[in-house]
Formats: C-alpha cells, sequence, structure tokens
C-alpha cells in the first residue's frame, strides 16, 4: 500500500459528510490537462516534432496510451475526466440518441445536453471544486454542462461552426488559459484542440497534411511551454499532454464494404431505431419480438462486422453493459465503417475502432514540478490518468475504474511535494 500525501488525507478529511467546499490550501500545485484530438500514438515518428521531443527529455512519455472502447471522442474524453470505462459513465456516444422519441443530435449540439452527460458520474473538475478548488475548461468534451447543479468556474463552448485548425486562435486561447492560472487563480484547466482529428478524418492519417498539422501540434506545445515559463508557472504547474484515440485509413474502395442495404434477410422495417453510419459503430433497437430475426439475420452477415446481442458483447470492452446501449450492437473491423440505409460515409480516416488496435492507441506526455524527468513509461491504459490528476492536485478521487499505483511512478517519491513555504492548516472544528 502507498503512503497517502497529507494533501490527500486532509482533503479526504475535509470531503467527508457535507461534501461544502473546504478551506483552499496556499501554493498547492496546478494542472493543465490538453488534449489533442485524434492524436495517434506514434505520429511524432514520421515528422520532425521539436517540442514533443524537448518535452519527453524533461518530463514524462507513455510509449503509448490505450484510450477506452469506443474509441470515440467524446466517450473517451469523458473517461479521462472521470476515470471510469464508457459502460460506468454513460457518454457512450458523440451523439444523444433517445430510442423513443428517436431524436438524434450531432457532435456539437450534444455538448450542451446536460442529462447526456450529467448521467451519474461526477467529473474531475466538480470534485475538485467540492473540495475547494477552482476549475476551468477551454473546448473540453462534456466541460460546458452542470453535473448535480455544479457548474465550472470558467467554461468556454466553440461555436458551431469553430474552425478547428487556426494556429492564431489557439495561441490566443493558451494566453487565456495562462490568464485563468495567473489572474483567476484556477487549480485546473482542460484545454481541448480539434485537430489533428479533423485532418486525420479528412485527408487519411498517412498524409502529407497530417503531417503539417502535427507539425503545428508541435509548435502549439513550444508556445504552450514558452507560455507557461513567460507566466512563471513552470515550479507550481503540472502539464499533462494527452488524447482521445488514434486513426486508420478507411478502405473507401475496398470490394467489400459493410453495406446493410445489401444484407440478403435483413430489413430496415423489423428496426425501431437505428444509430449507423457512424464510422465503425453501430447500434439498432429490433422491433417487438425482432430482435432474434434481426440478430439471426446479421449475426454472419459480412466478415468484417461483429453483431452482438448485448448481454453477449465481449466484456473487456467494458461497453455494452450500460442502459443507453441498445438490445443489439456491433464494430467492424480496422479501415471499414458501417454504412446503413445508403452510403453516406466520406472519410479518408476514421476510429472508433477495437481499442486494441494499434492505430487506436494515442498519446501521454507529462511534465512539471510533480514529474520525473526523461522516463518512458509502458503502455497503460486511459481509465488511469483520473486517479494521477487527482492525486496531482490533492484531491479525493470519486469511485471509478482506474488505479493510483499505476502511473504514480511517474512522479517524484516525495508525497505530493508542495513549493516551499506552503503550509496546510485545518478549519477550526475539522
Ligand atoms: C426519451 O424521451 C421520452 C419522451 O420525452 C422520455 O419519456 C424518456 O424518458 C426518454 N428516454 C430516455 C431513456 O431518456
Ligand atoms: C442516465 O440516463 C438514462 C437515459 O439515457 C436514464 O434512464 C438514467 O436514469 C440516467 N441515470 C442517471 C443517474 O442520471
Ligand atoms: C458554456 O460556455 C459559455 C462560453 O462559451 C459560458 O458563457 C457558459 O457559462 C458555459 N456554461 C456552463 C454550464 O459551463
Ligand atoms: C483565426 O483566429 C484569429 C484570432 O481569433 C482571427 O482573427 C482570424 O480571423 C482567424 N482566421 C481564420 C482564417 O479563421
Ligand atoms: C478510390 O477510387 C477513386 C476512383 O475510382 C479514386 O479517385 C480514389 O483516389 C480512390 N480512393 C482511395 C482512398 O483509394
Ligand atoms: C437467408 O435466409 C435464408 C432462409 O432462411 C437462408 O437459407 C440463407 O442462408 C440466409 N442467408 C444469409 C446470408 O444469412
Ligand atoms: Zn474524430
Amino acid at each position: 500500500h502507498l503512503a497517502v500525501p497529507l494533501t490527500v488525507a486532509l482533503a479526504t478529511l475535509l470531503a467527508t459528510g457535507t461534501g461544502a467546499p473546504v478551506h483552499r490550501q496556499g501554493n498547492r500545485h496546478k494542472l493543465l490537462l490538453v488534449s489533442f484530438d485524434g492524436f495517434r500514438w506514434n505520429y511524432d515518428q514520421d515528422v520532425d516534432t521539436p517540442h514533443l521531443d524537448a518535452m519527453a527529455r524533461d518530463g514524462v512519455k507513455a510509449r503509448y496510451m490505450t484510450p477506452a472502447f469506443v474509441t470515440m471522442t467524446s466517450p473517451c474524453h469523458f473517461t479521462l475526466v472521470t476515470g471510469k470505462y464508457i459502460e460506468n459513465h454513460g457518454v457512450v456516444h458523440n451523439m444523444f440518441y433517445n430510442t423513443t422519441t428517436k431524436v438524434k443530435l450531432p457532435y456539437h449540439a450534444t455538448l450542451g445536453i446536460e442529462r447526456w452527460w450529467d448521467n451519474g458520474s461526477v467529473p474531475i473538475w466538480v470534485t475538485a471544486q467540492r473540495q475547494g478548488l477552482k476549475t476551468g475548461s477551454f473546448f473540453y468534451p462534456g466541460g460546458n454542462v452542470t453535473y448535480q447543479g455544479v457548474a465550472l468556474t470558467l467554461s468556454r463552448k466553440e461555436g458551431i461552426l469553430h474552425n478547428y485548425k487556426n494556429e492564431t486562435e489557439w495561441r490566443a486561447n493558451i494566453d487565456t488559459v495562462m490568464l485563468w492560472f495567473t489572474e483567476e487563480d484556477l487549480d485546473l484547466v482542460t484545454l481541448y484542440f480539434g485537430e489533428p482529428d479533423s485532418t486525420g478524418h479528412k485527408y487519411g492519417p498517412e498524409t502529407q497534411e497530417r503531417k503539417e498539422m502535427v507539425q503545428q501540434v508541435d509548435r502549439t506545445v513550444g508556445y504552450l511551454r514558452d507560455s507557461i515559463e513567460r507566466n512563471h508557472l513552470s515550479s507550481v504547474l503540472n502539464l499533462i499532454i494527452a488524447s482521445d484515440h488514434g486513426m486508420t485509413t478507411v478502405y473507401r474502395n475496398a470490394s467489400d464494404l459493410v453495406e446493410f442495404h445489401k444484407f440478403p434477410n435483413f430489413t430496415f422495417r423489423d428496426i425501431e431505431f437505428e444509430l449507423l453510419d457512424y464510422g465503425p459503430n453501430g447500434m439498432l433497437l429490433p422491433k417487438a419480438g425482432m430482435l432474434d430475426k434481426v440478430y439471426d439475420a446479421l449475426k454472419d452477415a459480412h466478415p468484417k462486422l461483429h453483431v452482438y446481442k448485448k448481454e453477449s458483447f465481449p466484456a473487456s470492452f467494458h461497453y455494452a453493459n450500460n442502459p443507453r446501449i441498445t438490445p443489439l450492437l456491433m464494430y467492424s473491423d480496422p479501415g471499414y465503417v458501417i454504412n446503413g440505409r445508403i452510403n453516406v460515409q466520406f472519410n479518408k480516416g476514421e476510429h472508433g475502432f477495437d481499442n486494441r488496435d494499434m492505430n487506436m492507441k494515442t498519446i501521454f506526455r507529462a511534465m512539471g514540478p510533480s514529474f520525473k524527468s526523461g522516463l518512458e513509461v509502458e503502455p497503460f491504459e486511459s481509465v488511469h490518468v483520473y486517479e494521477l490528476m487527482c492525486h496531482l492536485l490533492g484531491i479525493k478521487p470519486e469511485p471509478n475504474d482506474g488505479h493510483l499505483s499505476t502511473l504514480l511512478p511517474m512522479l517524484h517519491s516525495e508525497p505530493n511535494p508542495l513549493p516551499s513555504g506552503a503550509s496546510t492548516h485545518l478549519p477550526s472544528g475539522a
């Protein structure tokens, strides 16, 4: 067993019972979690990335990180901030849907649907605030709604027509986040960038366009590190750079596309609700009494398509055991997307696939006062990042699927070292 750092013990003590905000300690380390969407684990291996390389020398780099399944943006981002597998946090898709009303909302609209996100799991922002800290989210999925009535101290939501690749705006956003730390005294900020995901989808991961976007990400990492230095945050701010999933090339011209409209014994007349045409992931609610018929028609319909009844979905994915998952669900093999009534998917790169596929693996990098330098660690699952972040902030975590012991070797062995002069004291009556 690990010694419990003083700050954690203190937070534990103060957080029990009422859940009322506790007295804040001075000088605790701040934390910035940055996500570059769709940054595959090896995107730095065929492009010059001097700033990411320097960060690895000065901090910790994982060989790769295994995202949760499904390898989709909102579900995987929510795993990072809750430490839970997707079936345990309930944000099971990028799209809000209701199988009764048949309402389906796209990714951007879903970002604002509180009841989609606030489904029983309290993310780290809210946990931190309940323990007396201040937090912010800049475009991070799930950071712009309230949880059990609690909003983040500061939050920004991207506009619907947001241009994801504007480097000038990226720098302005970093400047804003620096002000959030220095002037608003936030303790935790999550900052999201929609690249290199968008470029990976549009052009494919093995293209010059993707490589150039990775260089833009790398310049941004350089700008971020300079900004931390310039704002005198180097000794107080821990920085984690991570992502949600990787990217793989879509076989758009394959002769064996997965197309529901070509399956012989299947008809949409048997289906009450469908969620298809979203990369390699699909869900179906058959009409009453039709489950077995539909399942029989689909189970061997295509060699690249894996269709399951909900209760038989492989438990190792930690995905299907949630009330939001329909009675039938499916995924397809790397490179193949699932087409429904007509083919409407034209991306050249895609994700959502089996998280054991190497092209779905993603990055984890970290540096700052608490992290060792020049350390490369073996791969781990993204559910563990949450416990590490709670430890770095000195807050008591919510129940979750991760283990602090997995990532603790990244840190200096001193229990959560505070800058000299920091003191902790119990408010009277505690
Ligand atoms: C779907 O919408 C209906 C009608 O508004 C509502 O009664 C039901 O609770 C919703 N179902 C879920 C699972 O949210
Ligand atoms: C989670 O959402 C489902 C509908 O999607 C709803 O039936 C359930 O009550 C929600 N659970 C919590 C704890 O909010
Ligand atoms: C969402 O973000 C906007 C700014 O983009 C902000 O005004 C609003 O308060 C945020 N809402 C929540 C619930 O965080
Ligand atoms: C990029 O962002 C900057 C700063 O927000 C803005 O002034 C500029 O118009 C944007 N350029 C494009 C091409 O969107
Ligand atoms: C698919 O085939 C079309 C023409 O048949 C070609 O223009 C296109 O480049 C091919 N796409 C891929 C991804 O190979
Ligand atoms: C379709 O159903 C027929 C009759 O039940 C059966 O003979 C045939 O093998 C089925 N085809 C497929 C592809 O499942
Ligand atoms: Zn994507």
